[in-house]
Formats: C-alpha cells, structure tokens, sequence
C-alpha cells in the first residue's frame, strides 16, 4: 500500500490533458492501486491518476461500496440531467451544485487491458463524469453556473488551503483534513 499526496487546486497537472495508457504493466497495476488506497485513505468517492501527479487516463471510483476502475474511457451520455452537491478531493471541504448528465455507459480498458463497459446513473454517473473531466484537465468548478463559479473562486481564494500554497509560493500538495467533503469528494 502506498498513500500518495493529492494535488490540489493550483497544481498545473490539475488542468492538463493526461495522455492515453499505451503499456498494460506491472506499474499501471500499482498505480491503480496506489489511486485505490489514496482514495479510501482520503476519503472520497473517486480520484483521477493527475491528482496525484500522473498524468495518464486513469481512474478510481468507490461508489455504493463498489470499487471500479477504468483506463483510456469514452462517454456516452444521457440526455437527462441530474442535479445535486458535487467535491473534488483537490478542492477540500468545498463542495457545489452541479448539473451532470443522469446515466453514463463508459467504455474503456481494465488495467489488465481486456476491453469494459461500465453503465452507471446517479451517484456512479456523476463520479465517472467528474474523473473523466480530470483527464482532460478539466475541474468540476468548470461545470458550475456562472454566478455559483465566482461564490466558489471567492471560497477557494478564501480557504487556508489555497492561501498556504500561495504564501509559499509551491505547488499544493497538502495532505486533506480527514473528513469526508460532504460523502462526494471526487
Ligand atoms: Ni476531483
């Protein structure tokens, strides 16, 4: 078992494309690994390979106590909407309504490279979409209507998370308070 830190927003991993798994190997087994054990450890309900600091298309989830992964994902997605409260592990304790579509059906690869389909609505729908924007360096403020957008860039310029990594001048990568971002944190 290996903890890893999570990036935070800030880190520039956190909004560059990750690049597609091209070798189904013994590293990319630790590596889903390691995202699985930093993800309980955090705890949340998801967690992409950049926020901890690879940048490759992978990523966790552990939704209704299932744990999933999946490699190299597309999307396709419902035409009907779902709303509710969403976090990210990389913003701590700060969590938005956010509008996501209500059923997904993810193809991709397991990290043994044999080809899955993953179908999910709700809650696994939402995660799925949230990681799969992580890989394309998108975050979830990026999905927020324009008005909730500026509560959360004045919350984040506000939180002791963001202004320690701004004093210091490094990249964040503070370890995340212990308490789950509202059961969502992706
Ligand atoms: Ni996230």
């Amino acid at each position: 078992m290996s903890l890893q830190q999570i990036r935070l927003f800030g880190d520039p991993v956190l909004v560059t494309p990750a690049a597609p798994v091209v070798d189904f190997d013994k590293e990319l087994r630790k590596l889903v690994q390691d995202l699985t054990d930093t993800m309980i450890d955090a705890p949340g309900a998801g967690l992409a390979a950049p926020q901890i600091g690879v940048s490759l298309r992978v990523f966790v989830w552990d939704v209704d106590e299932a744990l999933g992964h999946l490699i190299n994902p597309s999307l396709d997605l419902s035409e009907e909407e779902q709303d509710g409260d969403e976090g990210c592990l990389s913003f701590p304790s700060l969590s938005y309504p956010t509008k996501r579509a209500m059923r997904v059906v993810a193809k991709g690869w397991n990290m043994h490279g044999e080809p899955i389909t993953v179908e999910g609505s709700e809650l696994l729908a939402r995660a799925i979409q949230h990681e799969t924007d992580h890989l394309d360096g998108i975050v979830f403020i990026d999905r927020l209507d324009e008005q909730t957008r500026k509560i959360a860039m004045k919350d984040i310029r506000e939180s002791d998370w963001f202004s320690e990594s701004l004093v210091s001048g490094k990249t964040p990568t503070v370890k995340i308070s212990p308490h789950k971002t509202f059961g969502k944190g992706f």
